[in-house]
């Protein structure tokens, strides 16, 4: 399976934030917002990514992850000129995909939760058709939203619904099998000049290959596209991580564990960034890795299983 993280869009919510910085780039705790739909994609078991960014961004991008090798990625980079729509991601990422399946990571969507990886591991595999990610939220209306069977079959999506026939948001996380080149391309824009995802799930629906994954009441999916819910994001993760001392979406950490990187490796990534409490934490997730591959801190085993 291939990865794309769509990292473009204006932000204009964040404004005057976003005039300068990109959005996915901004901090959520101690990390550039980009390291979150990043850690998802390599907890799925995926190495190979395309970063979609705008002109202007795009060298920003290079800077912070550069080729990947050092995570045992490889990550290539493509402009999105203007934001047409989350659906072109699949158009330039075309010649990424090739043959393969896709994941596709909205840049400024965050996921948290336990067994993560096991249900990312578990819906990658053998991928017929699509699948998303739904999550209960109080404003459905913001959202798409998706009405499923009892076996999580997706019936139908509505975008934006004022009336909503359920209150399962369908998230930034999509996972499509190669079909998804032909449905994007043959996807005419919308009213607003935009390739909708939404137009492109639906074929998915219609075909009778579309599974919505229900992302349960201990799970968080958080937003972060205005100053508030921004903030509120970086609360989230910043409480988390000092409660129990694990960091989330540290992604040297997650090399390691995905067996991308040998513990050394690790160490040295640590060590560039030593006079942070971020550095200190990689390097001594690395020596404790390095003493005792197979019991080291939490979320050990959720990751390994991930991995197999
Ligand atoms: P949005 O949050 O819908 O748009 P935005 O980020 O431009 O923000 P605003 O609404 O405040 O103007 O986009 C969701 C994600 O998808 C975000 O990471 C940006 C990205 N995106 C693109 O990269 N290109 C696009 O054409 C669109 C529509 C979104």
């Amino acid at each position: 399976m291939k990865g794309i993280i769509l990292a473009g869009g204006s932000g204009t919510r964040l404004h005057p934030i976003t005039l300068a910085v990109s959005k996915q780039l901004l901090p959520v705790g101690d990390k550039p917002m980009i390291y979150y739909p990043l850690a998802v994609l390599m907890l799925t078991g995926i190495k190979d990514i395309l970063i979609i960014t705008t002109p202007a961004d795009l060298p920003q991008y290079r800077d912070l992850l550069g080729d990947g090798s050092h995570l045992g990625l490889r990550i290539t980079y493509a402009e999105q000129d203007r934001p047409r729509g989350i659906a072109e991601a699949l158009v330039i990422g075309a010649d990424h995909i090739g043959s393969d399946s896709v994941a596709l990571a909205l840049g400024d969507n965050i996921f948290h939760g336990n067994q993560f990886s096991d249900t990312l591991a578990e819906n990658a595999a053998d991928i017929h058709g699509c699948v998303l990610f739904g999550y209960s939220v109080q404003d459905p209306e913001r959202y798409g939203v998706g009405v499923t069977d009892e076996n999580g079959r997706l019936l139908s999506i509505e975008e934006k619904p004022t009336h909503p026939r359920s209150n399962r948001a369908i998230t930034g996380l999509y996972f499509y099998d190669n079909d998804v080149v032909d449905i994007a391309k043959n996807t005419q824009p919308s009213a607003r000049g935009e390739l909708e995802i939404t137009d492109v799930n639906r074929v998915y629906v219609e075909r009778g290959r579309a599974r919505l994954v229900e992302l349960g009441r201990g799970f968080a999916w958080l937003d972060t596209g205005t100053p508030e819910s921004l903030l509120q994001a970086g609360q989230y993760v910043r409480t988390l991580e000092e409660r129990q001392g694990v960091r989330i979406a540290c992604i040297e950490e997650i090399a390691l564990r995905m067996g991308f990187i040998d513990a050394d490796s690790c160490y040295r990534l640590g060590e560039r960034l030593s006079n942070s409490g971020y550095g200190k934490y990689v390097m001594a997730i690395a020596a404790e890795f390095a003493q005792n591959p197979a019991t080291t801190a939490e979320g050990a085993e959720e990751i390994r299983t991930a991995s197999r």
